[in-house]
C-alpha cells in the first residue's frame, strides 16, 4: 500500500483515497499488533472537555496496539480551569489560559487527540472550531478530533468501516434519519456521517423534521427528504441520530431544539418500510427516544460491532500520523 501521510484528521479528505483507506483497515483488523515499530517510545495525549466512553477506550486501546505510551488529560477533573478568550482579564474562575496549556501538555508528548464539544450558544465560534484551531495554531504536534465542535471523523469512520463488511449490494441505501431527545445535541456526528456518505459509494439519503437542515458545508448538494417513510422505503442502512438545530435557514434557531415528535423514533414500523435494513447508531443512545428496545436489541442492529470498529478507526488514522513523525 502506499501511505497517505497526515498531520490533521478533521474531515474525510484528510485520509486520502477512501479505497485505499479501507484496505488499510483491512491490514489492521487482521494483524492489529503489527505496527508496534511505530509507536515505541512516542506518547499519544488524549485531552477530553467533554465525557466520553467508546472514544475514550477505543482511542487508548488504539494507540496501545501501536506500542505507544497514553496519558488522558479530563480538562474538568483535575485540570485547571482554562480560559480560552484573549483579551480578557482573568480574575475569574479560570486559573489557566490555553495559550500557555497549550505548548505545556505539547511538550510531553508526539501527538494529541481532542474532545472539544460545541457549545451550542453561537454558531460563528463552534463553526469556527475556535477552541481545536488553537490546538491546531499553538500545540505544533499532529491534532486529531475524538469530535469537535462540528466533527466526529473517527465516529464517522468506524461507520463507514461497518456499512463495508455488512452492505449485501455494490451501492447501498443508506439513510440518515434524525430522531427525537430530550436534550439539545451538537451536530458533529451528523455532519461528519453526511460528509463520509458523500464520498463513499452509497445512495445517500437525509430525512429529518422542517429546520434541522446541516450546513452544505457536510451535507453538500444531497437532497433532504422529509417525509421519513418514503425516506426509508429500499433502505440497506438506517443511520439514526439526534441533532439540535444547525441554524442554516434560521441562525437565531441555532442549537435549539424544534422538534420532539414522537412519530420520528425508530421503531419496529419503520424499519418494516425498509429492505430489511440495518440499524445503527453511534452511541450512546436514549431507547424509547431515538429508538425502540425491540429494534436495537434486533440481528439486524449493528451499534456493537460499530462501536468495536471505533478501535480500528482510531488504529489506521494514529498509524498514519505516527509514519508521518
Ligand atoms: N460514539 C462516541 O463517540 O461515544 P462516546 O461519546 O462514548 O465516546
Amino acid at each position: 500500500l502506499n501511505i497517505h501521510l497526515m498531520n490533521t484528521f478533521f474531515n474525510v479528505s484528510d485520509l486520502g483515497n477512501l479505497t485505499q483507506a479501507l484496505a488499510e483497515v483491512r491490514e489492521v483488523k487482521n494483524n492489529r499488533f503489527g505496527f508496534q515499530p511505530l509507536g515505541k517510545n512516542k506518547t499519544l495525549l488524549m485531552i477530553f472537555f467533554n465525557n466520553s466512553l467508546r472514544t475514550r477506550l477505543s482511542t487508548q486501546k488504539a494507540a496501545m496496539n501501536l506500542g505507544m505510551n497514553v496519558i488522558v488529560l479530563d480538562v474538568n477533573a483535575g485540570a485547571w480551569k482554562l480560559e480560552t478568550e484573549r483579551g480578557v482579564i482573568m480574575d475569574g474562575d479560570k486559573s489557566e489560559h490555553l495559550l500557555e496549556a497549550i505548548p505545556v501538555m505539547a511538550s510531553y508528548c508526539d501527538l494529541i487527540g481532542i474532545r472539544s464539544f460545541a457549545g451550542l450558544v453561537e454558531r460563528e465560534f463552534d463553526y469556527a472550531e475556535t477552541i481545536v484551531n488553537q490546538f491546531v495554531a499553538y500545540s505544533g504536534r499532529p491534532i486529531f478530533a475524538m469530535e469537535t465542535a462540528t466533527v466526529h471523523p473517527l465516529q464517522a469512520f468506524a461507520d463507514l468501516i461497518t456499512i463495508e463488511e455488512h452492505k449485501k449490494s455494490e451501492r447501498p441505501k443508506v439513510v440518515l434519519t434524525w430522531a427525537p431527545h430530550c436534550r439539545a445535541l451538537p451536530q458533529a456526528v451528523p455532519n461528519s456521517f453526511a460528509e463520509w456518505m458523500n464520498a463513499a459509494d452509497v445512495d445517500f439519503v437525509i430525512t429529518h423534521p422542517k429546520g434541522y437542515e446541516l450546513d452544505p458545508k457536510f451535507a453538500g448538494n444531497i437532497k433532504v427528504e422529509y417525509d421519513q417513510r418514503k425516506a426509508f422505503e429500499g433502505a440497506d442502512f438506517i443511520y439514526a441520530k439526534n441533532w439540535s438545530c444547525p441554524g442554516v435557514t434560521r441562525p437565531s434557531d441555532y442549537g435549539k431544539i424544534l422538534c420532539n415528535d414522537p412519530a420520528w423514533t425508530v421503531d419496529q414500523e419503520h424499519m418494516s418500510w425498509t429492505n430489511n435494513a440495518y440499524f445503527m447508531h453511534c452511541l450512546p443512545v436514549r431507547r424509547g427516544l431515538i429508538v425502540t428496545d425491540d429494534v436495537i436489541e434486533s440481528p439486524q442492529s449493528l451499534v456493537i460491532p460499530e462501536a468495536a470498529n471505533r478501535e480500528i478507526s482510531a488504529e489506521v488514522v494514529i498509524k498514519r500520523i505516527l509514519e508521518g513523525l
